[in-house]
């Protein structure tokens, strides 16, 4: 393997170091190009740029491999659960019994929102949208949390466990408690005796006087959804976390902005955009023939749940949930749904057209997620929530790589600039 690249400029000619990482994976390190050349590199979209090393993730697009911390994702979704996940993905090793335990009893002990929260979200109008309201009360806990939000990384991470741990708790707090604003019911307090996800199905769907039993099914269900979307490397929203970070920002701030980054629908709205593309087809009673048609001449929508930037094979996570997916139905009693047999014929149609063949369009963890969060009962405005509860531990982990980066520089990409030439500023009674 070369150690360096030589890089050929007009006259000049440049030795550029080459990195390889544990998996192999290579690398062209071009920090000093533009000092001594004057030229930068151009990505469009970053497909081709690595911003930064990571220990958490590791994925392999072209076969589909997707590890956590070396860990196989098929071995996790296995053998682990969600909390366990998280962990690892913190802090780098699988638990002990006994860090297992201390980590699920401080997960419990900071369930509860401060009061001050709780009124913030009873605040929001009962059509706000659950995204905008996780945002906005994830960026309030600085608020109630000053000691482990100060901006100053080497303070906020001597308060890295308290904070890591009201984040992941109180995100499924926040979701459920507006959650249960918005349909104007009464609160349930999270019940520290139960598990994460079943205290979070307690939270969502207890009333008064009857608590929510919680299917087996649901629990492992949701379980194994949290745990597929704990960390995904370097993606838009986890970007966006580290890049929030490199200014400096705290944990809440930074799992703020990644909240906003994951809401869009080319990100993790596609779970959202998945139903609301099924419930059209079915009202305008195509069996998905029709829309597959048009995605494909470019004139309608994207297939949702279709496609990924990295993996070009098939998304491991896909696979994992479609297994589980038609237990997980069985189970419920679900059968004969009108939008799932749309899915399986866009999925069926698609994997055999040219058309997504040669463009490597798979099926991706979205496709499945949102028929399953809607067994589950979730309502569909919330199912990118959901995978911001998953998720949190992977920004958190990816937050913490940044803080304690002795060598952190701020992200500051450059650019091509291709606007106006200078030009003379004309008074507006001139215009
Ligand atoms: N339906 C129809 N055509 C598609 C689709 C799709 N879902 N995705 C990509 N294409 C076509 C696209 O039109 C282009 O065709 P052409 O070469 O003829 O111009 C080609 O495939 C390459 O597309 P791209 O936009 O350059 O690919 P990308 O790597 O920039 O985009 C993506 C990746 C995930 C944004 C895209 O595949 C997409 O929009 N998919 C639908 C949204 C979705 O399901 N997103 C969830 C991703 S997984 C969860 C997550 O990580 O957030």
């Amino acid at each position: 393997m070369p150690k360096t690249a030589s890089l050929k400029l007009e006259e000049k000619e440049l030795s550029l170091p080459v990195m390889i990482g544990t998996e192999g994976e290579k690398a062209v390190d071009i920090g000093k190009l533009r000092a001594e050349t004057g030229y930068i590199t151009y990505d469009d979209g970053f497909g081709n740029t690595g911003s930064c090393t990571s220990n958490i993730t590791f994925i392999d697009g072209e076969v589909g491999i997707l590890r956590f911390r070396g860990y196989p994702i098929e071995q996790l979704a296995e053998g682990s659960n969600f909390v366990e996940t998280a962990y690892l993905v913190i802090h780098g090793e699988l638990p002990t019994q006994e860090q297992r335990a201390k980590f699920s009893a401080s997960l419990s002990s900071h369930s509860k929102l401060p009061e001050g929260l709780t009124a913030l979200l009873k605040s929001f109008p009962k059509n706000a949208h659950p995204m905008s309201s996780l945002s906005a009360a994830l960026n309030a806990l600085t608020a109630f949390y000053p000691n482990a939000s100060t901006n100053n990384h080497q303070q906020d991470l001597q308060h890295f466990e308290e904070a890591a741990a009201v984040a992941i708790s109180q995100t499924r707090t926040i979701a459920a408690q507006s959650y249960r604003f918005r349909q104007g019911l009464p609160l349930n307090e999270p019940r520290p005796e139960l598990g994460y996800c079943d205290n979070f199905l307690h939270l969502m769907f207890s009333q008064p006087g009857k608590d929510y039993v919680v299917p087996k099914e649901v629990s492992q269900a949701l379980n194994l959804f949290l745990l597929l979307h704990a960390d995904h490397e370097q993606n838009c929203s986890t970007s966006t976390v580290k890049m929030v970070a490199s200014a400096g920002a705290n944990v809440f701030a930074s799992a703020s902005a990644g909240v906003n980054a994951l809401w869009g629908p080319l990100h993790g709205g596609a779970n959202m955009a998945v139903l609301e593309m099924l419930k059209s087809i079915h009202a305008e009673g195509d069996d998905g023939t029709k829309f597959i048609a048009a995605a494909k001449s470019g004139k309608g929508e994207r297939l949702m749940g279709f496609g990924h930037r990295v993996y070009k094979n098939y998304d491991p996570r896909a696979m994992i949930i479609k297994a589980s997916f038609y237990k997980a139905l069985a189970s419920l009693g679900i059968k004969d749904d009108p939008l799932l047999n749309i899915a399986m014929k866009l999925e069926e149609v698609a994997l055999s057209d040219d058309y997504f063949i040669s463009r490597k369009l798979y099926p991706n963890v979205d496709f499945y997620s949102g028929l399953i969060m809607r067994a589950m009962r979730i309502p569909e405005n919330m199912f990118t929530v959901m995978f911001a509860m998953g998720r949190m531990p992977g920004w958190i982990a990816q937050w913490q790589e940044v803080a304690k980066n002795p060598k952190l520089k701020i992200y500051r990409p450059r650019q091509v600039y291709t606007g106006p030439t200078k030009r003379d500023y004309v008074a507006i009674e001139k215009r």
